[in-house]
């Protein structure tokens, strides 16, 4: 049944044809095309998904059959040759049947790029029968599955038992189940799985049942995006934090996780009063093994969060506001296109402030909004201009080529002025209604700035905005806000003298009261000055290579590298074999790679290291050093 596809699908041809810096002002937005899928949503849409799956750990592989609901809009009007296309990347398709159960010819087209991390995978085109309201695929996944990782029992906290997650956003999620793989398409969803015995399984929905043949069962009833389909399995156990809200981890990590967490009740409060109700149901939150290759991913009713934000003190729960803030911005109103990221994540980043502002309080807020401004600035001056622009072109280029700190604060700053322009007030009463008003649906950056026209700004506000700088110039406009943290006025005060004085004089360094946020600014800006004899003052007073706290920790290899000082050298390695997080392994590689020496080692350490990180993390750092065993064991 099987036939070979000898043409692209045609929407990849008429992609071709979209000028490639047309303007989000311009006419050609209304195509609303997705670059990244190869789905026609607008000639047959999924609109449900019954997942019957089969987690193998020997051959680390997923099994499945998967019931897709249709929508035949093709139906409205012409008949003929009806098609449904679906993307997959790397599975093998096992069989194709429609409605009445009967095989339907399918055909797979070829992909040039199949081996590369670039690649966009192969569309699944099933022809079919006219009265086909679903068709039912059975496939399997392959070593190419790059949103699964299968992590040795050696790779958990416990060491016991292996892991397994998923990581679908942006384009994964086509690697371990066929679908259309694209954020301006929504479907409700539910799931069975079956796992080895032993073995709990977590799910980015309502937990349902256990079935008589021990099958975990999970239910979607709010239609989502393809990208939050989530899933993890291993030996967890579940603690309460509140009415609606818990924590998932290995037994080893929960007493410590939930502890960090208490205040996830006191975050989602807060949140709705800002914006609205929670529409999901529960929050919980699933503490996943360090290989974990985001701080966070907001996986709905189930944030998968790094353990490497369990600072003890909670000083590193604004990962927990942000995840959570996504309920609203990225789950409930999503990006149409990755074009439109920052729509999810320059929202989430406004919102975030705000929750932390609302549950830890101002001078909180201004200091993580004033940090993170500082660290886009210094991302930012390693960027191409063409990088830094908000409403990004990714013809030809893959969604993660859009990922850095751009979308996310440029994105809130964008945010923050239009918030000061026309107060907080009437900013609140916009965000309100943008979450209501467009709930559940797939959203671009056009309709935003039309929204920002006819609902927030008058004709003569309107005036007041460089609207094509923020959205489609590089770099920052320069009506950019200014976060400012007195509490970082002192810090920079002791920094003066301290630089006058010399290392020596670290021992008049006064640190008391001093959270991360000051520990992050006093480092960052004593950053031109750190030479090793003030690391080795600084080291001998705080100790901070043992820190437990992975932001200050990685700050601090980062900076010691870049001096080229010995006593960082255990330490970054053993960080290096443990942690898979891909922010704070980008730069560690990076400042490692700067010198000829420096990359052979980096090289080396990677070598070591490769294996125990997710694919997400490999893609980066393969193309950052230029990887190849070669290179590595030369
Ligand atoms: N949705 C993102 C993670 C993501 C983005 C995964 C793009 C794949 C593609 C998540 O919400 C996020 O932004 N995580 C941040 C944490 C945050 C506090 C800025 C991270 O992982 O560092
Ligand atoms: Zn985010």
């Amino acid at each position: 049944m099987r036939t070979e596809v000898t043409t692209r699908p045609q929407y990849a041809r008429i992609g071709k044809h979209i000028p490639s810096a047309f303007s989000v002002f311009g006419a050609h937005h209304a195509l609303r095309m997705d670059l990244h899928s190869y789905s026609r949503p607008d000639h047959v849409a999924v609109t449900h998904l019954a997942l019957d799956l089969e987690l193998d750990f020997a051959r680390r592989e997923v099994r499945g059959v998967v019931r897709l609901d249709l929508a035949r809009p093709d139906q409205a009007g012409k008949a003929g040759e009806a098609y449904l296309t679906l993307d997959t990347r790397g599975l093998v398709i096992e069989a194709v049947s429609g409605s009445d159960g009967t095989p339907r010819v399918y055909a797979i087209a070829p992909d040039a790029q199949a081996s590369s991390p670039q690649s966009l995978g192969q569309a699944l085109r099933i022809s079919l029968a006219p009265e086909d309201q679903a068709v039912r695929v059975r496939w399997r996944t392959t070593s190419e599955a790059d949103a699964l990782q299968w992590l040795e029992p050696a790779q958990t906290a416990g060491g016991g038992a292996p892991f397994l997650y998923t990581q679908g956003q942006a384009i994964l999620t086509r690697t371990w189940i066929p679908l259309q793989d694209s954020p301006g398409v929504r479907t409700t969803w539910e799931a069975r799985v079956l796992a080895p015995a032993g073995m709990e399984v977590v799910m980015s929905a309502e937990r349902r049942w256990r079935a008589a043949d021990g099958a975990f069962c999970f239910a979607m009833t709010r239609a989502v995006p393809s990208y939050l389909i989530a899933l993890a399995a291993g030996r967890l156990v579940f603690q309460e934090l509140g009415p609606r809200c818990g924590v998932w981890a290995e037994p080893e990590t929960l007493a410590l996780a939930a502890s960090e967490f208490v205040d996830t009740e006191a975050m989602i409060a807060a949140a709705e009063q800002l914006f609205g109700a929670y529409r999901w149901g529960r929050y919980d939150l699933l503490v996943l093994p360090p290989s974990f290759p985001f701080g966070g991913m907001e996986n709905p009713c189930l944030t998968f969060a790094t353990p490497t934000i369990l600072a003890g003190d909670k000083s590193l729960v604004s990962l927990v506001a942000h995840e959570l803030a996504h309920s609203w911005s990225g789950n409930l109103v999503t990006n149409a296109t990755w074009r439109d990221f920052w729509l999810n994540e320059g929202f989430t980043v406004y919102f975030e402030h705000r929750v932390m502002e609302a549950v830890y309080g101002l001078e909180r807020a201004q200091m993580e909004r004033a940090l993170s401004k500082t660290d886009l600035l210094r991302e930012m001056r390693a960027m191409e201009a063409r990088d830094t622009v908000l409403y990004i072109d990714l013809e030809g280029r893959h969604p993660d080529d859009g990922f850095s700190l751009v979308p996310y604060v440029k994105g809130c700053l964008f945010l923050m002025r239009l918030e000061e322009l026309v107060g907080r007030a009437r900013f609140d009463v916009f965000l309100r209604d943008w979450f209501d008003g467009h709930a559940f649906t797939s959203v671009t950056t056009a309709v935003l700035l039309q929204e920002l026209r006819t609902k927030l700004l008058t004709p003569e506000e309107a005036t007041q905005v460089d609207f094509a700088a923020w959205i489609e110039g590089s770099g920052l406009p320069v009506d950019a806000p200014d976060p400012r943290s007195d509490a970082f006025r002192g810090v920079e005060r002791q920094v003066a003298v301290l630089r006058q004085a010399g290392p020596a004089s670290v021992s008049q360094l006064s640190v008391s009261g001093w959270t991360t946020h000051h520990w992050l600014h006093f480092l960052e800006t004593m950053e031109p000055a750190l030479t090793i004899p003030w690391m080795e003052a600084l080291e001998s007073r705080f100790r901070l290579t043992a820190t437990g706290n992975s932001e200050i920790l990685a700050l601090w290899l980062r900076l010691g590298v870049a001096q080229g000082w010995g006593a960082v050298d255990g330490p970054l390695e053993a960080f290096l074999m443990q942690v898979g997080r891909r922010k704070f392994l980008k730069p560690l590689y990076a400042e490692l790679a700067r010198t000829p020496a420096g990359k052979q080692r980096a090289l080396a350490l990677y070598h070591r290291a490769r294996s125990r990180y997710h694919a997400v993390s490999t893609a980066t750092l393969d193309e950052l050093l230029g990887y190849t065993v070669q290179a590595a064991v030369k």
